[in-house]
């Protein structure tokens, strides 16, 4: 998408944080944010993606906490911008497409509900942020990996909206679904990562709440923007 231009004030060190359920756009908007104020943008979903991906690819089943803790500890996961791309690699694996198949969807919400596995991304999260300049998107950066954001933002929208949002993303992606597949992927994975033990996605207390159903991203970034001059001010 064309980086629309937006009169935006100098920010320099800022978190910005964005959590929400699949599909209620984050990562288009912290995408277009990132590029519009020239910040990382942090995916932390994809490094969830990547590290299942990883376990499947080995053998390492998704039920296997162990295993799975000693190989986030382990494993190399790193993010480089390649033709205005956000590429993210495993031990120097491109797995940026390979995260987005059924196989890794459907598994990656068991994968990162283990604790282990959670504090060993988490901590790297962190890293990644520890200078501020960053937008960050996904289940817990407003509550877990950045509760100190300067500005933290919870996106929904219906489960209906959302399913067509992802089988617009899985028709570019060349994988072939259904509406109806999406429906039923999308609330199984709504119930696992709001009900799981550790680091449950919900709303912090601080975060301002967007309903984006009937928004385009271009307003949804437009509203945070809007935020944004009011924090600076
Ligand atoms: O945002 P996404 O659909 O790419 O995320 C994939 C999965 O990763 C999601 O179902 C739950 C998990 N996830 C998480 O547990 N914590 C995050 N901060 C981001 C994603």
């Amino acid at each position: 998408m064309p980086l629309p231009k937006y009169n935006l004030p100098r920010l320099k060190g800022k978190i910005i944080a964005l959590d929400g359920p699949a599909g209620s756009g984050k990562s288009t908007t912290a995408q277009l944010l990132a590029r519009s104020l020239g910040y990382v943008y942090l995916d932390t979903g994809a490094m969830y993606r990547a590290l299942t991906y990883f376990a499947l690819k080995i053998g390492v089943p998704p039920s296997d906490g162990v295993k799975l803790t000693t190989l986030a500890k382990n494993v190399s996961i790193e993010f480089k911008t390649e033709n205005d791309q956000n590429n993210i690699y495993i031990n120097g694996e491109d797995v940026t497409t390979a995260i987005r198949t059924p196989e890794v969807t459907r598994a990656v919400s068991e994968v990162s509900a283990h604790r282990g596995v959670r504090e060993a991304v988490v901590a790297q999260q962190k890293e990644i942020g520890k200078n501020g300049n960053i937008v960050a998107e996904g289940r817990d950066t407003t509550t877990v990996v950045f509760p100190q954001a300067d500005l933290k933002i919870y996106l929904d929208a219906s489960v209906e909206i959302r399913a067509q949002r992802r089988l617009l993303d899985m028709g570019k992606l060349g994988v072939s679904t259904t509406f109806e597949e999406q429906v039923e992927d999308i609330k199984r994975r709504d119930d696992f990562d709001s009900n799981r033990r550790h680091s449950p996605l919900q709303r912090a207390k601080d975060a301002y709440y967007v309903d984006t159903s009937n928004m385009t991203i271009e307003e949804q970034v437009e509203w945070i923007i809007n935020l944004i001059k009011k924090l600076v001010k």
